[in-house]
């Protein structure tokens, strides 16, 4: 497998690059590449782990070689939220980096799985589909936006107030990437809330990105918990490619529109990519009525992304 990082100086990129240095099967390739000037030195720092997997540090002239032969392409590049943004203030400048990143990857590795992590993801997204439309390598079961981290946070909070281990606990999450379109099935993990509960525990979900904007202080967003949903998602897409078919992870996909467009499903992942886009089965009122609620949002945030590529 060659994996490669687009943005991987950055502060999610290198947590990321950390991770699959140390877990991503031996014999795998590791491609980094940023614009920022550290980038090769971020690769031989990385390098000195003893681990089977090759890394190669890759500068801003170099996105081409980065590519060619990559099976997963993983994109955190972009700037990050500072206290007081919406993840769709930074739609300016993050829509023309990843629309430039597809472009390449349309061109050097038309088949790699795509893993969009860079923000507002409801958007970008949709911007990676109509790039790789106008090059006529679109495969709506090879792009992803990476959601991980609305479940890793969920089962984390939920864990907590449960008292237990989070690895026992599971929370498939629905919608989208930011406040209300995050959406955390409760009611499917098996556990008793009550309904202040419900409601305290969705809003610290769909908030949590904020509280770490807020607690850095200006100093960006979150990237460790970022790199390790992204990494998460990553080994599992690994999987998946290599020949295992029962891997099932929360991301957002193209589904056949009957919520949006783009909605994250739990999805069994494979050598295709998405293999199936499992129901995400009943909800409870509260589910229903916080879905209902946030769709007009999540496909304004589609259609800004669909309407940038011209
Ligand atoms: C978050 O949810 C960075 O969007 C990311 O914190």
């Amino acid at each position: 497998m060659k994996v490669a990082v687009l943005g991987a100086a950055g502060g999610i990129g290198q947590a990321l690059s950390l991770l699959l240095k140390t877990q991503l099967p031996a014999g795998s390739e590791l491609a980094l590449y940023d614009v920022a000037p550290v980038v090769p030195g971020v690769a031989v720092d990385l390098s000195h782990i003893p681990t089977a997997v090759n890394v190669k540090g890759y500068g801003k002239d170099d996105l081409a070689p980065a590519l060619v032969g990559a099976d997963i392409v993983l994109i955190p590049a972009g700037v990050p939220r500072k206290p007081g943004m919406d993840r769709s203030d930074l739609f300016n400048i993050n829509a023309g980096i990843v629309s430039n990143l597809i472009e390449a990857i349309a061109d050097n590795c038309p088949d790699a799985a795509i893993g969009l992590i860079t923000n507002p993801v409801n958007t970008t997204v949709a911007i990676a589909k109509r790039v790789l439309e106008k090059k006529g390598v679109y495969n709506k079961n090879k792009l992803f936006g990476v959601t991980t981290l609305d479940v890793i946070r969920a089962e984390t909070f939920v864990a907590e107030i449960h008292g237990k281990n989070p690895a026992e606990v599971q929370v498939p999450v629905i919608g989208g990437h930011s406040g209300t379109t995050i959406l955390p099935l409760l009611s499917q993990t098996g556990l008793d809330f009550s309904d202040e509960q419900i409601e305290q525990l969705t809003h610290r979900i769909q908030n949590a990105g904020t509280e770490v904007v807020e607690a850095k202080a200006g100093g960006g967003s979150a990237t460790l918990s970022m790199g390790q949903a992204a990494a998460r998602f990553c080994l599992s897409l690994v999987k998946a490619l290599q020949g295992d078919d029962s891997v099932i992870e929360c991301t957002y996909v193209e589904t056949d529109g009957s919520d949006a467009l783009f909605f994250a499903h739990p999805v069994r992942l494979g050598p295709k990519g998405v293999e199936e886009i499992l129901p995400y089965g009943e909800l409870s009122d509260f589910e229903k009525k916080a879905k209902a609620s946030m769709l007009d949002g999540l496909k304004n945030d589609i259609q800004t992304g669909l309407d940038f590529v011209k």
